[in-house]
């Protein structure tokens, strides 16, 4: 009998029945790469213009770029340029890099021996995953998946507003956020989102969400500086709640590390004092961890740096690299149980997503963690990272450097006009930078029309298996580019 992985249990039976892929067939899945050679690319660039409405794009009547293959940090495009992506996917999320057979593989292996089931049952790497995961998050014991970031985030705020709810107290249903940190498209996370720009145009949002100070000590709500300030952003979150009413604040959700409001690493201590406040008032501390998660800034998670001990944490882009739409609320097992009582509750949280029931996305984050485990890949996330800051920090002689930031593969450069001042740089020269790095070869993401007249952000985060090679060539085309077109 065949004992290469391929063999799985039959659930339904309880007998061993192969599942093995014939030889031909693995092959056929190992061997096949689509073929690019018969592309029309003239049409497809017509049909991109003609059919589709992309994301985050002002539609001028000419095609983007269109990606069509990857391996490792390189991307080549339908055209056969060549480009190596230190953006990750251009969202931080395809964290392992782009042709990664194994997980390729156990996607295929599920998809054909189960695609998905409804969560309300269990499945095999749905189970497996979350008791993989939870060793990571040891007061976080209750894995709820769904399949967006953004979908996380409201099914966390849901779980918040239903203890309120369940402990007689509806009013209690405030949830704070900060200013800058982004937690989704979808109308709950939107309304506790602190970028101006994502939210314009689309009112009203919904009620019952109230803005804090952001953390960007470079740009300091308060005028003040560090370490001299007295932590005045933290201490505004208790004024905030007095104002409100305390008897009106349910909980706050907070980026652990700020990623599209501009790379925001908050200080050690700004994460003591919140979390001395939201002891005092009891309130429920929602981590959103959609970006850091996984580990991105170098731990597995980032609050685990500030050693937080949050109620709920959410998790997606990295959480599958990508590879499929996956998403996690992890819950401590107290707000589980409250969850499940309570006279006008129906016992149980009524909630639903449809895809969070994917058992082939649940193989794909499963495989995703065996690999970050098996390749030890934390490890060249917190070196990688360390060279990466360090280069990035060398070009702090450039008149429009003003400030470089950082954690793990997670890395902004914020471009100012003056640097006395701070005066921000033109937007446009911002995107001159990216787009002329992007014509050499060398994908870096930006602040996109988030945070008015303030979008002055050059991203970097490349996948965990960056070598140095490849972040010598990412610097080098970075600094060369800034001191020719800036
Ligand atoms: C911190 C953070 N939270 C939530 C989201 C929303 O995730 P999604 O786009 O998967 O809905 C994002 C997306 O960029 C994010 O950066």
């Amino acid at each position: 009998m065949e004992t290469d992985g391929w063999l799985q249990v039959s659930p339904r039976c309880g007998q061993k029945r192969n599942r093995s892929l014939a030889e031909s067939e693995k092959s056929m899945v190992i061997n096949k790469e689509k073929n690019f050679e018969d592309l029309n690319v003239e049409n497809l660039k017509s049909e991109d213009v003609s059919t589709l409405w992309h994301h985050l794009m002002r539609h001028t009547g000419s095609a983007p770029v269109i990606m069509a293959r990857g391996d490792g940090l390189r991307l080549w495009d339908i055209e056969g340029r060549e480009y190596l992506d230190a953006t990750s996917g251009g969202v931080w999320c395809v964290n392992l890099g782009y042709g990664r057979r194994e997980l390729a593989l156990e996607i295929y292996q599920q998809l054909l021996t189960m695609p998905y089931y409804v969560g309300s049952a269990g499945n095999i790497p749905a189970i497996k995953f979350a008791n993989k995961i939870t060793g990571y998050t040891p007061n976080l014991t209750r894995i709820y998946y769904s399949n967006s970031g953004s979908e996380a985030n409201e099914k966390a705020i849901k779980m918040v507003r239903l203890k309120s709810f369940i402990e007689k107290r509806p009013d209690r249903n405030v949830i704070l956020y900060r200013d800058r940190d982004y937690h989704g498209t979808t109308y709950g996370a939107l309304s506790c989102s602190g970028q101006a720009e994502r939210t314009s145009g689309f009112g009203p949002l919904l009620e019952g969400f109230q803005s804090i100070p952001h953390a960007l000590c470079y740009r300091c709500a308060f005028g003040q500086s560090y370490p001299g300030c007295d932590l005045q952003c933290a201490r505004a979150v208790e004024e905030t709640i007095l104002d409100l009413g305390p008897e009106k604040v349910a909980g706050g959700i907070f980026e652990p590390v700020t990623a599209g409001g501009g790379i925001i690493v908050p200080v050690r201590e700004y994460y003591q004092i919140l979390t001395e406040t939201f002891k005092k008032y009891s309130l429920s501390l929602i981590i959103d961890e959609v970006v850091c998660g996984l580990g991105r800034t170098g731990t597995m998670f980032a609050y685990q740096k500030y050693q937080l001990a949050p109620d709920l944490v959410t998790m997606a882009k990295g959480l599958a690299s990508s590879y499929m739409p996956i998403s996690v609320t992890a819950a401590t097992e107290q707000l589980f149980a409250a969850l499940q009582t309570g006279e006008g509750n129906l016992g149980y949280f009524r909630d639903i997503s449809t895809f969070g029931g994917s058992a082939a996305a649940a193989a794909a984050a499963l495989e995703n963690l065996n690999i970050i485990e098996r390749e030890n890949l934390l490890e060249n996330v917190v070196r990688s990272g360390e060279y990466l800051l360090e280069g990035l920090r060398d070009n702090l002689d450039h008149p429009n450097v003003g400030d470089v930031r950082g954690l793990g593969l997670l890395a902004g450069v914020e471009f100012v006009e003056d640097k006395k001042t701070r005066a921000p740089l033109s937007e446009e020269k911002v995107i001159k930078v990216a787009a002329t790095m992007a014509a050499k070869g060398v994908l870096v993401g930006r602040t996109n029309r988030s945070l008015p007249g303030y979008n002055t952000i050059i991203n970097f985060a490349p996948a965990y298996v960056v070598t140095g090679d490849e972040l010598d060539i990412i610097l080098r085309t970075f600094k060369e580019t800034i001191w020719q077109v800036l």
